[in-house]
């Protein structure tokens, strides 16, 4: 690669200008995507999610609303392909509970566990806004993730002491959430349901089905 390309776009990215692109972008729907967007607890462990995409996901965070635009929440990744975060992530996923309503299951399954990791954590005592600040920053990163091709999970059911202690990243910082990032292996479907029905997800056939209030019941 002649070495003025990398000059260019060097100077692209600086200038905030972007080479007139001739192909035609494809529309991708926010519906593809929050329907691609389904927990998934089983990862193709032939890819390797790389810090890069672990950052360029975070990234979403400084494009969206924040309770008096306070943003206080701070991340940190661990990722199978860097070496100083490889232990990191069996750390983590030894700290993690999966699929809680199927336990039978002891999901994830042998060399399917996530390998690349964010913690969330908030700088501020945990309060209602902060919470709300960490769904907006959990679904927009999901949502992201999807984007580039690739799937995650909300992860609030974790040893938060031991990761708390583990990580020792500043006092006042207290992890909230761990969103796992990887390459689905998992065949996900939705299911309409009405609302006196059950909720809780259940696999089937190898299907891992998550029932969805339909539209009607949600009007009130
Ligand atoms: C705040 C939050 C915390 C969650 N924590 C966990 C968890 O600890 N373990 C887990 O397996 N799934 C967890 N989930 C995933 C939910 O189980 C999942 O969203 C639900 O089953 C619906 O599936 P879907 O995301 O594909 O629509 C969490 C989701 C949210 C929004």
């Amino acid at each position: 690669m002649a070495d003025n390309y990398l000059e260019k776009k060097f100077e692209e990215m600086r200038s905030g200008k972007k080479k007139k692109n001739t192909a035609k972008k494809t529309h991708v729907s926010i519906d593809s995507l929050l329907l691609k967007n389904r927990s998934c607890r089983g990862y193709a462990p032939s890819y390797k999610v790389s810090d890069n995409e672990l950052l360029n996901i975070i990234e979403a965070n400084t494009k969206i609303p924040s309770a008096r635009n306070q943003q206080v929440l701070r991340f940190k990744i661990a990722t199978k392909l860097n070496r100083q975060t490889s232990g990191d992530v069996d750390f983590i996923t030894n700290n993690i509970k999966l699929a809680g309503a199927l336990p039978e299951l002891r999901l994830p399954f042998k060399g399917t566990e996530p390998n690349a990791y964010i913690i969330v954590y908030s700088n501020v005592p945990e309060s209602k806004w902060v919470y709300v600040d960490l769904g907006i920053s959990a679904q927009s990163m999901l949502l992201k993730a999807v984007d580039l091709g690739l799937n995650g999970i909300c992860i609030g059911a974790f040893n938060k002491e031991a990761v708390y202690e583990h990580f020792k990243v500043a006092k006042n910082l207290v992890p909230l959430m761990i969103i796992a990032i990887g390459k689905s292996i998992e065949n996900i479907q939705l299911l309409p349901i009405s609302e006196r029905e059950n909720h809780n997800y259940f696999r089937e056939n190898g299907v891992h089905f998550v029932p969805k209030v339909q539209l009607s019941d949600l009007i009130i």
